[in-house]
């Protein structure tokens, strides 16, 4: 599929910014949203190729009804729901409207854009493809991100399942699954350690390089990179709580030494 025009979540900062130069570079024209229109603006006039610019929150119903008419009037052939948030520690340490937070932008945005994004292609009989960025926590008992780790299984649950219902419209689905990667994530999820200093920790440039071959593979799946797919392997080997206790452990350690 020659995908022409990109819609990307989250394009202010990290994986979404990186993800929107590698889509320049194919050629595609773009339609931009975040939070911050300063950055945003600033990536508009570097990469040249951006048609619209979608300052918006999406936590706020105003915000995705933004992103969404932006949908219906450019019906983009792809759409990538990149946006989103963790916050880490104990869940208890932050309010129950904060971790609702975490869903509304994790799993209602992409949930709601998902379908706008799949029904205008369908009204249309048009084909194209919609990414959502999920996250190698979606298949772990994450402790210390629980609400996070359970809005990415969400994300890649439901990705995988329309896919499968879109399929047969040459409408495809999909679920991309960084493990970590160096962005300003963890900063703002309240982490003090840098993930910089992680030797597992990806640079936004190459994960972006792989979520666009998964878009041009069309696969429904895909872990990124090969460290975490050895990872996820082995510790399915063990059993599931064995390992997140060992996590819970380690976690633990790091945040006794935050404090
Ligand atoms: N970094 C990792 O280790 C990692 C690993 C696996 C998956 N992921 C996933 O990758 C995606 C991108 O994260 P990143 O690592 O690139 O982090 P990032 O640098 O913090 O970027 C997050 C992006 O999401 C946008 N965003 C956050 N809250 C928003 C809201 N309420 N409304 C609209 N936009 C909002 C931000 O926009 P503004 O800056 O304009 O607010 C920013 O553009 C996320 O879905 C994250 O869960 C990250």
């Amino acid at each position: 599929m020659k995908h022409q025009t990109a819609l990307v979540t989250g394009a202010s900062s990290g994986i979404g910014e990186a993800l929107c130069r590698r889509l320049a570079r194919e050629g595609l024209k773009l339609i931009i949203s975040g939070r911050n229109k300063d950055k945003l603006t600033e990536l508009s006039v570097e990469l040249g190729c951006v048609i619209k610019i979608i300052p918006a929150d999406l936590l706020l119903l105003e915000g995705r009804e933004e992103v969404i008419a932006s949908i219906h009037s450019f019906i983009p052939d792809l759409v990538v729901n990149n946006a989103g948030f963790g916050l880490y520690g104990e869940a208890l340490s932050y309010t129950t409207e904060e971790e609702v937070g975490i869903l509304e932008v994790n799993c209602r945005a992409v949930l709601e854009l998902t379908l706008e994004a799949a029904r205008s292609l369908k009204e249309k009989q048009l084909t194209g493809v919609v990414l959502n960025v999920s996250s190698v926590a979606a298949y772990m008992i994450f402790p210390y991100s629980a609400v996070y780790c359970a809005s990415k299984a969400f994300v890649s649950s439901f990705s995988q399942s329309f896919d499968l219902e879109m399929e047969p419209y040459g409408i495809r689905v999909l679920s991309a699954n960084p493990g970590m990667v160096s962005t300003d994530f963890s900063r703002r999820a309240g982490s003090e350690e840098e993930n910089q200093k992680n030797p597992l920790s990806m640079d936004a440039n190459s994960v972006a390089d792989d979520i666009w071959k998964q878009i041009v593979k069309q696969k429904p799946l895909q872990v990124i990179d090969w460290k975490y797919r050895v990872l996820l392997f082995v510790t399915n080997i063990f059993p599931t709580r064995w390992v997140a206790k060992m996590l819970k452990r380690r976690i633990q350690k790091r945040l006794n030494r935050d404090t």
